[in-house]
Protein backbone atom coordinates (compact mmCIF):
# COMPACT_ATOMS: atom_id res chain seq x y z
CA UNK A 1 0.00 0.00 0.00
CA UNK A 2 1.33 3.55 -0.52
CA UNK A 3 1.10 5.53 3.10
CA UNK A 4 1.28 9.24 3.40
CA UNK A 5 2.18 9.96 6.91
CA UNK A 6 2.13 13.63 7.80
CA UNK A 7 3.43 14.49 11.16
CA UNK A 8 2.73 17.98 12.26
CA UNK A 9 4.24 19.49 15.04
CA UNK A 10 3.66 18.34 18.22
CA UNK A 11 5.93 16.40 21.19
CA UNK A 12 4.14 12.99 20.07
CA UNK A 13 5.99 13.26 16.49
CA UNK A 14 8.63 11.01 18.00
CA UNK A 15 5.82 8.30 18.16
CA UNK A 16 5.45 9.10 14.66
CA UNK A 17 8.89 7.66 13.61
CA UNK A 18 7.72 4.43 15.16
CA UNK A 19 4.92 3.97 13.31
CA UNK A 20 6.74 4.78 10.40
CA UNK A 21 8.79 1.75 10.95
CA UNK A 22 6.00 -0.29 12.12
CA UNK A 23 4.07 0.56 8.25
CA UNK A 24 7.87 -0.29 6.43
CA UNK A 25 8.14 -3.50 8.45
CA UNK A 26 4.80 -4.31 7.50
CA UNK A 27 5.61 -4.03 3.35
CA UNK A 28 3.96 -0.11 2.76
CA UNK A 29 6.13 2.34 0.54
CA UNK A 30 5.84 5.21 3.56
CA UNK A 31 6.36 9.21 2.09
CA UNK A 32 6.71 11.22 4.98
CA UNK A 33 5.00 14.49 5.05
CA UNK A 34 5.90 16.74 7.80
CA UNK A 35 4.94 20.33 8.40
CA UNK A 36 7.43 22.64 9.16
CA UNK A 37 6.73 22.85 13.19
CA UNK A 38 7.35 19.01 13.04
CA UNK A 39 10.64 19.38 12.31
CA UNK A 40 11.21 21.47 15.05
CA UNK A 41 10.48 18.13 17.11
CA UNK A 42 12.04 15.65 14.80
CA UNK A 43 14.61 16.68 11.70
CA UNK A 44 14.29 15.44 8.49
CA UNK A 45 17.48 13.57 8.67
CA UNK A 46 14.96 11.11 10.49
CA UNK A 47 12.42 10.66 8.31
CA UNK A 48 14.29 10.36 4.93
CA UNK A 49 16.42 7.80 7.14
CA UNK A 50 13.57 5.51 8.25
CA UNK A 51 11.40 5.98 4.89
CA UNK A 52 14.15 5.87 2.03
CA UNK A 53 12.40 9.31 1.01
CA UNK A 54 13.26 12.81 0.81
CA UNK A 55 11.20 14.87 2.73
CA UNK A 56 9.70 18.05 2.06
CA UNK A 57 7.18 21.15 3.84
CA UNK A 58 6.35 23.19 1.13
CA UNK A 59 4.23 22.90 -2.02
CA UNK A 60 7.72 24.88 -3.53
CA UNK A 61 10.13 22.32 -4.09
CA UNK A 62 10.63 19.65 -6.71
CA UNK A 63 7.64 21.41 -8.63
CA UNK A 64 8.02 19.39 -11.87
CA UNK A 65 7.11 16.41 -9.68
CA UNK A 66 3.96 18.17 -8.96
CA UNK A 67 4.24 16.59 -5.21
CA UNK A 68 0.79 18.47 -3.94
CA UNK A 69 -1.54 16.94 -6.34
CA UNK A 70 0.52 13.64 -7.09
CA UNK A 71 1.04 12.46 -3.41
CA UNK A 72 -3.05 12.52 -2.36
CA UNK A 73 -3.99 11.64 -6.02
CA UNK A 74 -1.08 8.17 -5.99
CA UNK A 75 -1.79 7.42 -1.56
CA UNK A 76 -4.03 4.04 -0.63
CA UNK A 77 -3.93 5.66 3.24
CA UNK A 78 -3.20 8.83 4.32
CA UNK A 79 -2.55 9.02 7.79
CA UNK A 80 -1.95 12.24 10.19
CA UNK A 81 -0.20 11.58 13.06
CA UNK A 82 0.00 13.09 15.96
CA UNK A 83 -2.40 15.44 14.37
CA UNK A 84 -2.18 19.03 16.40
CA UNK A 85 -5.16 21.22 16.84
CA UNK A 86 -4.35 23.93 13.98
CA UNK A 87 -4.02 20.92 11.54
CA UNK A 88 -7.57 19.84 12.35
CA UNK A 89 -8.72 22.97 12.38
CA UNK A 90 -6.62 24.07 8.75
CA UNK A 91 -8.34 20.40 7.56
CA UNK A 92 -11.43 21.41 8.46
CA UNK A 93 -11.47 24.13 6.87
CA UNK A 94 -9.41 23.02 3.39
CA UNK A 95 -6.95 25.31 3.52
CA UNK A 96 -3.66 24.36 1.59
CA UNK A 97 -0.84 25.95 3.02
CA UNK A 98 1.75 23.58 2.93
CA UNK A 99 2.22 20.27 1.24
CA UNK A 100 0.57 18.16 3.78
CA UNK A 101 -2.68 20.11 3.91
CA UNK A 102 -2.30 19.96 0.12
CA UNK A 103 -2.16 15.92 0.53
CA UNK A 104 -5.61 16.33 2.37
CA UNK A 105 -7.11 17.89 0.01
CA UNK A 106 -5.85 16.05 -3.15
CA UNK A 107 -6.69 12.06 -1.61
CA UNK A 108 -9.60 10.62 -2.61
CA UNK A 109 -8.68 7.36 -0.11
CA UNK A 110 -9.28 6.53 3.73
CA UNK A 111 -7.83 9.17 5.51
CA UNK A 112 -6.97 9.08 9.50
CA UNK A 113 -5.85 11.28 11.92
CA UNK A 114 -4.35 10.34 14.85
CA UNK A 115 -4.90 13.85 17.31
CA UNK A 116 -2.63 14.52 20.28
CA UNK A 117 -2.65 17.92 22.36
CA UNK A 118 -3.52 19.39 25.49
CA UNK A 119 -6.72 18.69 27.44
CA UNK A 120 -7.97 21.98 27.32
CA UNK A 121 -7.23 22.21 23.52
CA UNK A 122 -8.85 18.52 22.78
CA UNK A 123 -12.00 19.65 24.66
CA UNK A 124 -12.42 23.22 23.51
CA UNK A 125 -15.26 23.84 21.21
CA UNK A 126 -13.87 24.57 17.94
CA UNK A 127 -11.80 21.51 17.70
CA UNK A 128 -14.92 19.79 18.80
CA UNK A 129 -16.45 21.20 16.18
CA UNK A 130 -13.42 20.51 13.42
CA UNK A 131 -13.24 16.80 14.37
CA UNK A 132 -16.91 16.47 13.96
CA UNK A 133 -16.86 17.80 10.53
CA UNK A 134 -13.89 15.60 9.42
CA UNK A 135 -15.91 12.96 10.56
CA UNK A 136 -18.96 13.57 8.67
CA UNK A 137 -16.90 13.56 5.41
CA UNK A 138 -15.53 10.50 6.45
CA UNK A 139 -12.06 10.91 8.28
CA UNK A 140 -11.95 8.43 10.58
CA UNK A 141 -10.33 10.64 13.63
CA UNK A 142 -9.02 8.48 16.17
CA UNK A 143 -9.82 9.60 20.07
CA UNK A 144 -6.74 10.27 22.39
CA UNK A 145 -5.36 8.34 24.87
CA UNK A 146 -5.59 9.90 28.43
CA UNK A 147 -2.42 9.85 30.45
CA UNK A 148 0.46 11.59 31.27
CA UNK A 149 0.64 14.88 28.67
CA UNK A 150 4.08 16.76 28.01
CA UNK A 151 4.22 19.03 31.42
CA UNK A 152 2.68 17.23 34.66
CA UNK A 153 -1.00 17.14 33.92
CA UNK A 154 -2.69 14.21 33.03
CA UNK A 155 -5.97 13.75 30.63
CA UNK A 156 -7.41 12.99 27.23
CA UNK A 157 -4.75 14.11 24.96
CA UNK A 158 -1.98 11.60 24.28
CA UNK A 159 -1.00 10.00 21.16
CA UNK A 160 -2.11 6.35 21.60
CA UNK A 161 0.71 3.96 21.05
CA UNK A 162 1.84 3.56 16.99
CA UNK A 163 1.02 -0.38 17.58
CA UNK A 164 -2.25 0.75 18.42
CA UNK A 165 -2.28 3.38 15.43
CA UNK A 166 -1.18 1.14 12.80
CA UNK A 167 -3.99 -1.40 13.27
CA UNK A 168 -6.41 1.33 13.39
CA UNK A 169 -5.45 2.96 10.29
CA UNK A 170 -4.71 0.11 8.49
CA UNK A 171 -8.44 -1.43 9.53
CA UNK A 172 -9.44 2.24 8.09
CA UNK A 173 -8.31 1.29 4.72
CA UNK A 174 -9.80 -2.53 4.90
CA UNK A 175 -6.27 -3.81 4.72
CA UNK A 176 -4.97 -6.86 6.67
CA UNK A 177 -4.12 -6.52 10.00
CA UNK A 178 -1.40 -7.89 11.17
CA UNK A 179 -0.97 -9.64 14.45
CA UNK A 180 0.78 -7.24 16.45
CA UNK A 181 0.78 -8.97 20.14
CA UNK A 182 0.24 -6.64 23.12
CA UNK A 183 -2.39 -4.34 21.28
CA UNK A 184 -6.12 -3.90 22.29
CA UNK A 185 -7.14 -4.02 18.63
CA UNK A 186 -6.48 -7.26 17.53
CA UNK A 187 -8.38 -9.63 14.85
CA UNK A 188 -9.35 -6.18 13.61
CA UNK A 189 -11.76 -6.74 10.60
CA UNK A 190 -12.04 -4.71 6.88
CA UNK A 191 -12.98 -1.02 8.13
CA UNK A 192 -16.41 -1.24 6.69
CA UNK A 193 -17.53 1.34 9.41
CA UNK A 194 -14.92 3.97 8.87
CA UNK A 195 -15.78 7.34 9.48
CA UNK A 196 -18.48 6.44 10.57
CA UNK A 197 -20.29 7.35 14.22
CA UNK A 198 -21.62 4.74 16.32
CA UNK A 199 -23.30 5.03 19.46
CA UNK A 200 -24.13 2.05 21.70
CA UNK A 201 -25.93 2.05 24.99
CA UNK A 202 -24.84 -0.96 27.21
CA UNK A 203 -25.56 -2.58 30.88
CA UNK A 204 -28.65 -1.79 32.98
CA UNK A 205 -30.08 1.15 34.33
CA UNK A 206 -30.37 1.56 38.28
CA UNK A 207 -33.52 3.44 39.43
CA UNK A 208 -32.48 4.90 42.82
CA UNK A 209 -34.84 4.30 45.70
CA UNK A 210 -33.12 5.73 48.46
CA UNK A 211 -29.25 7.30 48.82
CA UNK A 212 -28.22 3.50 49.34
CA UNK A 213 -30.89 1.49 47.30
CA UNK A 214 -31.72 0.86 43.66
CA UNK A 215 -33.97 -0.81 41.62
CA UNK A 216 -32.02 -2.51 39.25
CA UNK A 217 -31.75 -5.80 36.70
CA UNK A 218 -30.26 -8.52 35.67
CA UNK A 219 -28.23 -7.39 32.27
CA UNK A 220 -24.06 -7.57 32.37
CA UNK A 221 -23.86 -4.86 29.61
CA UNK A 222 -21.24 -8.13 27.68
CA UNK A 223 -23.87 -7.51 24.74
CA UNK A 224 -23.21 -3.48 24.51
CA UNK A 225 -19.38 -3.46 25.15
CA UNK A 226 -19.06 -6.31 22.68
CA UNK A 227 -20.82 -4.21 19.98
CA UNK A 228 -18.40 -1.25 21.14
CA UNK A 229 -15.51 -3.13 20.23
CA UNK A 230 -16.33 -4.64 17.37
CA UNK A 231 -17.73 -1.31 15.62
CA UNK A 232 -14.38 -0.02 17.00
CA UNK A 233 -12.25 -2.71 15.10
CA UNK A 234 -14.25 -1.99 11.94
CA UNK A 235 -13.04 1.66 12.06
CA UNK A 236 -16.07 3.65 13.79
CA UNK A 237 -15.68 6.35 15.86
CA UNK A 238 -17.87 5.03 19.08
CA UNK A 239 -19.72 6.52 21.60
CA UNK A 240 -20.15 3.89 24.60
CA UNK A 241 -23.41 4.76 26.73
CA UNK A 242 -22.55 2.92 29.41
CA UNK A 243 -24.96 1.79 32.86
CA UNK A 244 -24.21 -0.81 35.17
CA UNK A 245 -22.06 -3.48 33.75
CA UNK A 246 -20.15 -6.26 35.05
CA UNK A 247 -16.82 -6.66 32.94
CA UNK A 248 -14.38 -3.26 32.34
CA UNK A 249 -15.24 -0.88 29.44
CA UNK A 250 -12.64 -0.68 26.87
CA UNK A 251 -9.71 1.42 26.73
CA UNK A 252 -9.60 2.33 23.46
CA UNK A 253 -8.72 5.18 21.47
CA UNK A 254 -11.78 4.45 19.63
CA UNK A 255 -14.67 4.25 22.03
CA UNK A 256 -15.49 7.26 23.94
CA UNK A 257 -16.95 6.12 27.44
CA UNK A 258 -19.79 8.29 28.98
CA UNK A 259 -20.88 6.80 32.12
CA UNK A 260 -24.81 6.84 33.26
CA UNK A 261 -27.32 5.59 36.21
CA UNK A 262 -30.74 6.45 35.61
CA UNK A 263 -32.72 5.59 32.52
CA UNK A 264 -33.36 9.41 32.52
CA UNK A 265 -29.66 9.95 32.18
CA UNK A 266 -29.23 7.19 29.53
CA UNK A 267 -32.04 9.76 28.01
CA UNK A 268 -30.07 12.83 28.27
CA UNK A 269 -26.53 11.06 27.25
CA UNK A 270 -28.33 10.01 24.34
CA UNK A 271 -30.42 12.43 22.91
CA UNK A 272 -27.71 15.05 23.68
CA UNK A 273 -24.99 12.84 21.28
CA UNK A 274 -27.81 11.68 18.85
CA UNK A 275 -27.64 14.19 15.98
CA UNK A 276 -23.76 13.35 16.16
CA UNK A 277 -24.26 9.76 14.94
CA UNK A 278 -24.76 7.78 12.12
CA UNK A 279 -25.34 4.58 14.12
CA UNK A 280 -27.49 4.19 17.54
CA UNK A 281 -27.42 0.96 18.80
CA UNK A 282 -29.64 0.24 21.92
CA UNK A 283 -28.61 -2.56 23.79
CA UNK A 284 -29.05 -0.95 27.53
CA UNK A 285 -31.31 -3.13 29.65
CA UNK A 286 -33.47 0.61 30.54
CA UNK A 287 -35.82 0.25 33.58
CA UNK A 288 -39.31 0.79 32.56
CA UNK A 289 -40.47 2.02 35.87
CA UNK A 290 -38.44 4.14 38.40
CA UNK A 291 -39.87 4.88 42.15
CA UNK A 292 -42.14 7.62 42.08
CA UNK A 293 -40.35 9.73 44.73
CA UNK A 294 -36.44 9.18 45.30
CA UNK A 295 -36.53 9.70 49.31
CA UNK A 296 -33.52 12.08 50.50
CA UNK A 297 -32.26 9.73 53.45
CA UNK A 298 -31.85 6.42 53.80
CA UNK A 299 -35.68 4.97 54.10
CA UNK A 300 -35.95 3.04 57.59
CA UNK A 301 -38.07 0.62 59.15
CA UNK A 302 -40.14 1.33 61.57
CA UNK A 303 -39.40 -0.02 65.65
CA UNK A 304 -42.73 1.07 66.79
CA UNK A 305 -45.30 -1.11 69.12
CA UNK A 306 -47.08 -3.62 66.26
CA UNK A 307 -44.89 -2.06 63.69
CA UNK A 308 -42.62 -4.98 62.91
CA UNK A 309 -44.30 -6.53 60.36
CA UNK A 310 -44.60 -3.23 58.68
CA UNK A 311 -42.93 -2.13 55.15
CA UNK A 312 -43.22 0.85 52.98
CA UNK A 313 -44.96 0.60 49.45
CA UNK A 314 -43.09 2.05 46.80
CA UNK A 315 -45.51 3.38 43.88
CA UNK A 316 -43.32 3.46 40.34
CA UNK A 317 -43.96 5.61 37.75
CA UNK A 318 -42.81 5.12 33.74
CA UNK A 319 -39.66 5.83 32.43
CA UNK A 320 -39.34 7.50 29.21
CA UNK A 321 -38.86 5.06 26.73
CA UNK A 322 -35.96 6.23 25.04
CA UNK A 323 -35.55 4.24 22.10
CA UNK A 324 -39.20 5.28 20.90
CA UNK A 325 -38.29 8.61 20.90
CA UNK A 326 -35.28 8.94 18.91
CA UNK A 327 -37.54 6.54 16.33
CA UNK A 328 -40.20 9.56 16.85
CA UNK A 329 -37.74 12.21 16.44
CA UNK A 330 -36.22 11.00 13.02
CA UNK A 331 -39.46 10.79 11.25
CA UNK A 332 -40.49 13.96 12.61
CA UNK A 333 -37.81 15.90 11.12
CA UNK A 334 -36.09 13.47 8.76
CA UNK A 335 -32.72 14.05 7.48
CA UNK A 336 -30.60 11.76 5.07
CA UNK A 337 -27.59 11.88 7.95
CA UNK A 338 -30.57 10.42 9.96
CA UNK A 339 -28.69 7.67 12.21
CA UNK A 340 -29.46 4.10 11.29
CA UNK A 341 -31.25 3.10 14.93
CA UNK A 342 -31.00 -0.53 16.26
CA UNK A 343 -33.16 -2.10 18.84
CA UNK A 344 -32.55 -4.62 21.72
CA UNK A 345 -35.86 -6.77 23.23
CA UNK A 346 -35.53 -9.98 25.39
CA UNK A 347 -38.73 -12.13 24.66
CA UNK A 348 -39.79 -15.75 25.31
CA UNK A 349 -42.27 -17.57 23.47
CA UNK A 350 -45.65 -17.95 25.25
CA UNK A 351 -49.16 -19.39 24.03
CA UNK A 352 -49.72 -16.02 22.45
CA UNK A 353 -46.72 -16.21 19.76
CA UNK A 354 -43.50 -17.70 19.24
CA UNK A 355 -40.15 -15.48 20.07
CA UNK A 356 -40.04 -14.66 15.99
CA UNK A 357 -44.00 -13.44 16.22
CA UNK A 358 -43.11 -11.15 19.51
CA UNK A 359 -40.24 -9.93 18.24
CA UNK A 360 -41.57 -8.58 14.34
CA UNK A 361 -44.53 -7.56 16.71
CA UNK A 362 -42.18 -5.45 18.09
CA UNK A 363 -40.15 -4.11 15.24
CA UNK A 364 -43.40 -2.72 13.99
CA UNK A 365 -44.38 -0.99 17.30
CA UNK A 366 -40.55 0.58 17.59
CA UNK A 367 -40.39 1.64 14.07
CA UNK A 368 -36.48 1.02 14.28
CA UNK A 369 -34.46 -0.20 11.44
CA UNK A 370 -33.79 -3.89 12.97
CA UNK A 371 -34.36 -5.24 16.15
CA UNK A 372 -31.91 -7.90 17.72
CA UNK A 373 -34.33 -10.31 19.19
CA UNK A 374 -32.62 -12.25 22.64
CA UNK A 375 -34.01 -15.41 23.26
CA UNK A 376 -34.40 -14.97 27.08
CA UNK A 377 -35.43 -17.62 29.62
CA UNK A 378 -33.86 -19.89 32.89
CA UNK A 379 -29.98 -19.26 32.62
CA UNK A 380 -30.28 -17.93 29.19
CA UNK A 381 -28.80 -14.57 27.57
CA UNK A 382 -28.49 -12.57 30.84
CA UNK A 383 -24.92 -12.41 32.02
CA UNK A 384 -23.33 -15.86 29.74
CA UNK A 385 -20.91 -15.61 27.16
CA UNK A 386 -22.98 -17.38 24.52
CA UNK A 387 -26.45 -16.25 23.28
CA UNK A 388 -28.69 -16.53 20.87
CA UNK A 389 -30.15 -13.88 18.79
CA UNK A 390 -33.23 -13.17 16.21
CA UNK A 391 -32.03 -10.76 13.69
CA UNK A 392 -35.22 -9.04 12.18
CA UNK A 393 -35.68 -6.53 9.53
CA UNK A 394 -38.87 -5.14 7.67
CA UNK A 395 -38.92 -6.99 4.34
CA UNK A 396 -36.26 -9.45 5.14
CA UNK A 397 -36.19 -12.97 6.26
CA UNK A 398 -35.08 -13.45 9.79
CA UNK A 399 -31.28 -13.93 10.32
CA UNK A 400 -30.55 -16.81 13.60
CA UNK A 401 -27.23 -15.80 14.77
CA UNK A 402 -25.95 -18.93 17.63
CA UNK A 403 -25.47 -20.17 19.72
CA UNK A 404 -22.47 -17.90 19.37
CA UNK A 405 -20.11 -15.72 21.71
CA UNK A 406 -20.69 -11.95 21.70
CA UNK A 407 -17.86 -10.82 19.61
CA UNK A 408 -19.41 -13.41 17.10
CA UNK A 409 -23.19 -12.12 17.79
CA UNK A 410 -21.77 -8.12 17.76
CA UNK A 411 -20.56 -8.66 14.14
CA UNK A 412 -23.41 -10.02 13.10
CA UNK A 413 -25.16 -7.05 14.28
CA UNK A 414 -22.63 -5.16 12.77
CA UNK A 415 -22.80 -7.03 9.18
CA UNK A 416 -26.81 -5.88 9.45
CA UNK A 417 -25.92 -2.72 10.26
CA UNK A 418 -23.28 -2.29 7.52
CA UNK A 419 -26.77 -3.93 4.98
CA UNK A 420 -28.85 -1.25 6.81
CA UNK A 421 -26.56 1.74 5.15
CA UNK A 422 -25.72 0.17 2.15
CA UNK A 423 -29.32 -0.06 1.52
CA UNK A 424 -30.52 3.81 2.39
N1 LIG B 1 -35.70 0.83 25.77
C1 LIG B 1 -35.64 2.19 25.86
N2 LIG B 1 -36.27 2.86 26.87
C2 LIG B 1 -36.98 2.18 27.80
C3 LIG B 1 -37.06 0.77 27.70
C4 LIG B 1 -36.41 0.14 26.70
O1 LIG B 1 -35.01 2.81 25.01
N3 LIG B 1 -37.58 2.86 28.76
C5 LIG B 1 -35.02 0.16 24.65
C6 LIG B 1 -33.99 -0.86 25.03
O2 LIG B 1 -32.68 -0.31 25.04
C7 LIG B 1 -34.14 -1.89 23.92
C8 LIG B 1 -35.61 -1.85 23.62
O3 LIG B 1 -36.03 -0.54 23.96
O4 LIG B 1 -33.43 -1.53 22.75
C9 LIG B 1 -36.39 -2.85 24.43
O5 LIG B 1 -37.71 -2.54 24.31
P1 LIG B 1 -38.82 -2.95 25.37
O6 LIG B 1 -40.12 -2.52 24.81
O7 LIG B 1 -38.46 -2.51 26.73
O8 LIG B 1 -38.69 -4.45 25.25
P2 LIG B 1 -38.55 -5.51 26.35
O9 LIG B 1 -37.43 -5.17 27.26
O10 LIG B 1 -38.43 -6.76 25.59
O11 LIG B 1 -39.90 -5.35 27.21
P3 LIG B 1 -41.48 -5.53 26.93
O12 LIG B 1 -41.63 -6.85 26.27
O13 LIG B 1 -42.05 -5.39 28.26
O14 LIG B 1 -41.94 -4.41 26.03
Amino acid sequence: MRVVLGVTGGIAAYKAALLLRLFTEAGHEVTVVPTEAALRFVGAPTWEALSGGRVQTDVWSNITDVPHVRLGQEADLVVVAPATADLLAKAAHGLAGDLLTNVLLTARCPVVMAPAMHTEMWEHAATRANVATLRERGVTVVEPASGRLTGADTGPGRLPEPEVLLEAALAAAGAVVPEVPGTSLEGVRPGDLAGRRVLVTAGGTREALDPVRYLGNRSSGKQGIALARAAAERGAAVTLVVAHVEIPVPEDPSVEVVRVESARQLQDAVTARVGEHDVVVMAAAVADFRPATLATSKIKKAHGAGEEDSAPTIELVRNPDILAGIVADRAASPRPESPVIIGFAAETGDESGSVLEHGRAKLARKGCDALVVNEVGEGVTFGQDESTVHLLRPGHPEVVVGPADKGTVAHAILDLVHDVIADA
